[in-house]
Formats: structure tokens, C-alpha cells, sequence
């Protein structure tokens, strides 16, 4: 089992001055990363991963529960795997008005790294034509590769990468992700959260989804994709009741979608003809037909009952200390297309607990 990053009943609870406390991670057992892979950390809004993450930096003290980063306490001695760990959490600060390369040069210099390797990451994060732009001139793509580069200068195994692609239009999205195969192609174990889990998916080797700071599901991207349910075929046609009795009375169980004129037809794409083809045989013709692959989103759907993210767990919500997570699986009422919600049963990756940590100080809000 991959020893790169492991949480044990991590739970982390903010105080706040007044108010309730939030739960922000609640009985929280991890297992991420592997050598030369890409592990998505993804959720929804407020779902935890930032919090997670900096429990995994040594930035925050968990509540209870343990943190190991290459078998070392996260909490009591990262300092002793610092070198081995590249992240980005949130916005990475750097000079405005000095150019990329500087920066580079500067943080170099503070970590003791030769400046010849500022120059081999601006090459990877294909900023060296650039390296002499300011930092204020770059775009916000060309800014979150610059951090990339930061984080790289180290050379380390793991890098962490916390929403990387968060403001990026779609052609930056794309490029992020031909950066983050790169980097894991050079054998480096990265971990990349995100709340846009269909943007993320195309990249990941491995996913784990949490939402209101419980795990929902953990396993290689196929594992989860699984809980998306079959492949299906969605079309549009105007007399949509006629299509959808005359698919069904032909052994093709068609239901209605949300959308006006559009229905989805539970069987494989290979069998878009076949749908096409009963439907003209009774005078009823398509003005669209594509496929619909189970995607991550469609997963989570499923597997949490929510068609939308809810709020974050107050205190009152959370589970018991050292109890059963709340289940992540409610059964949704459902738009009339929602696939029946599939129990998490993807093999989690997760290794057995063991007996809760001692809690660590309380701190405040950070
Ligand atoms: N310093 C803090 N003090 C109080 N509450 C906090 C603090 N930091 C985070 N939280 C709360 O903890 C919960 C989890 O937040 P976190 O930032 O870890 O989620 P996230 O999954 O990273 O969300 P996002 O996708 O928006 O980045 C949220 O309800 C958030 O409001
Ligand atoms: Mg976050």
C-alpha cells in the first residue's frame, strides 16, 4: 500500500468566536498518491479538500486523528519530508512587478537550490520564452504554471495541487492537465483537488470524492466511474410521449429528462441506430441523438442522492467521535432522469483504523 499520504479518522473542527463550530472534516480515512500517478482529490464547494490538504502541509493541527506524509507525522515532523513534498494551496503569493524568472530565482535561492534549476522548470511549465515577462503581465494560466514551477524547484516525489485549474478557461483547463500528465510522467506522485470533478476527471489515474468533509468514495477512476451507471443515449424529439412508449413497448425503457423534448434511453450507445431506427419505423423522427458516458459527476450524484452541494456540516451534524460517518447515500427524490443511487461499494483504498490519536490543542480560526 502506498505509503505517500494517509489519513486515519482525520477530523478537523473550526471554532468560531460566538458561533457554532464547522465540522470541516469529519472521520476522514485516506489513502493518497502513488509514484508517477495522478490522485483527484475532488468535492464540492466547502466539501473539505483545502482543510485536508493543509493537514497534510503541517499547516493546520488536526482536531483528532493522524496525518502521515512518507510514513512521517505530518503534524510533529514534517520538516523531515518538507523536501520531498511540492504543493500549492490557495493562491500562491510572488513579486508582481519582478518577472517569473526572478521569482523563481528568489524562491530558489531561499530553498538553498541551485539557480540552473529555475531554468529546467520554466522548460516544463513552458515559461522560458516568458521568464523574463513581470509576474503582473502574465495571464491568470501563465500565473498558476509559474506556482507550478515553484513548487517544482525542489524536485520533489509529491506535489499537491490544491485547485489548479480554478479560473482557467477551457483552453487553459486543457493545458493544466498536459502539464500535470507531464509531471506525473516524470514518476512524481501528484494530488489535485478540485470542486469541477468533469474537468478533473480526464486527468486522474486515481479519485477520491469527499463531500461535508466525509469520504464518499475512493478507487481508481474506473472503480468510481462504475457508480455513474451504464452509458445511455439521450435524444430530443417533439412528440416525446410517443417516443418514449413506443422505445419502451420495444424492450428500450425510455424516460423523460427536465429539458422539454429531450429523453433518455437506457441502453448502450451501440445501439443508437437500433433506438433510431424503431423510432422511424413508427413515423417518429429524432432532431438529436448523442451518447451520454458515466462521468465522475453522474458518480457523485448517485452515490451522495444530491442534486446540488449542500451546506457544510455544523457540529450538532457531525458523527460521534470514533462513530460511523454519516451516510453519504440518502436515497434522492430525484429529477424524473437521476439513475437509482448505487451504496459506495467501490473498494476504498483506505487503510483499517486505528485507535483515535489523542486531540491536539484546540486553535482558532486560521
Ligand atoms: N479558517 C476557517 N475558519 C472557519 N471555518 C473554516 C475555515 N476554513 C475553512 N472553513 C470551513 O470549513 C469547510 C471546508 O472548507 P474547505 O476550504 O476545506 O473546503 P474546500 O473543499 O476546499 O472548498 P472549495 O472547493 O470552496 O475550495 C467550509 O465550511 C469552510 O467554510
Ligand atoms: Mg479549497
Amino acid at each position: 500500500m502506498s505509503d505517500i499520504l494517509q489519513m486515519q479518522r482525520l477530523v478537523k473542527r473550526y471554532q468560531r468566536r460566538g458561533r457554532d463550530p464547522v465540522m470541516a472534516v469529519s472521520d476522514l480515512d485516506l489513502v493518497l498518491g502513488r509514484a508517477g500517478s495522478v490522485h483527484g482529490f475532488l468535492g464540492p464547494n466547502g466539501s473539505g479538500k483545502t482543510t485536508t490538504i493543509r493537514c497534510a502541509l503541517g499547516l493546520i493541527r488536526p482536531t483528532t486523528g493522524a496525518v502521515s506524509v512518507f510514513g512521517h507525522d505530518a503534524t510533529t515532523s514534517f520538516h523531515a519530508v518538507a523536501d520531498r513534498v511540492g504543493a500549492i494551496v490557495e493562491n500562491p503569493k510572488m513579486f508582481p512587478h519582478f518577472t517569473g524568472r526572478k521569482n523563481l530565482q528568489l524562491l530558489a535561492r531561499m530553498a538553498g537550490i541551485d539557480k540552473r534549476r529555475v531554468e529546467e522548470v520554466l522548460e516544463v511549465v513552458d515559461l522560458h520564452e516568458r521568464g523574463d515577462d513581470t509576474f503582473t503581465s502574465y495571464s491568470l494560466g501563465m500565473k498558476q504554471r509559474l506556482a507550478i514551477a515553484g513548487a517544482l524547484l525542489k524536485d520533489p516525489d509529491l506535489l499537491i495541487l490544491d485547485e489548479p485549474a480554478n479560473g482557467l478557461d477551457p483552453a487553459g483547463i486543457a493545458e493544466m492537465r498536459v502539464l500535470i500528465r507531464e509531471i506525473a510522467g516524470q514518476g512524481k506522485a501528484i494530488v489535485v483537488s478540485s470542486h469541477q470533478l468533469g474537468e478533473i476527471e480526464q486527468v486522474c489515474d486515481d479519485v477520491t470524492i469527499i463531500h461535508n468533509g466525509v469520504l464518499v468514495v475512493t478507487g481508481t477512476l474506473a472503480d468510481v466511474q462504475r457508480h455513474a451507471g451504464p452509458d445511455r443515449i439521450v435524444a430530443t424529439i417533439d412528440d416525446r410521449d410517443a417516443a418514449i412508449a413506443t422505445l419502451t413497448a420495444n424492450g428500450m425503457p425510455a424516460f423523460p429528462r427536465p429539458t422539454a423534448r429531450e429523453f433518455f434511453v437506457e441502453v448502450p450507445s451501440e445501439r443508437s441506430s437500433e433506438v433510431n431506427r424503431v423510432l422511424a419505423t413508427n413515423g417518429l423522427y429524432l432532431s438529436g441523438l448523442r451518447a451520454e458516458n458515466a462521468s465522475l459527476e453522474q458518480a457523485f450524484l448517485n452515490l451522495t442522492g444530491a442534486s446540488q452541494p449542500p451546506p457544510p456540516l455544523l457540529e450538532a451534524d457531525a458523527a460521534p467521535p470514533g462513530g460511523a460517518a454519516p451516510p453519504p447515500t440518502a436515497p434522492p427524490p430525484g429529477p424524473p432522469d437521476a439513475a437509482p443511487p448505487v451504496p459506495p461499494t467501490a473498494p476504498p483504498v483506505a487503510p483499517p483504523a486505528p485507535p483515535a490519536a489523542p486531540p491536539h490543542p484546540q486553535e482558532g480560526d486560521r
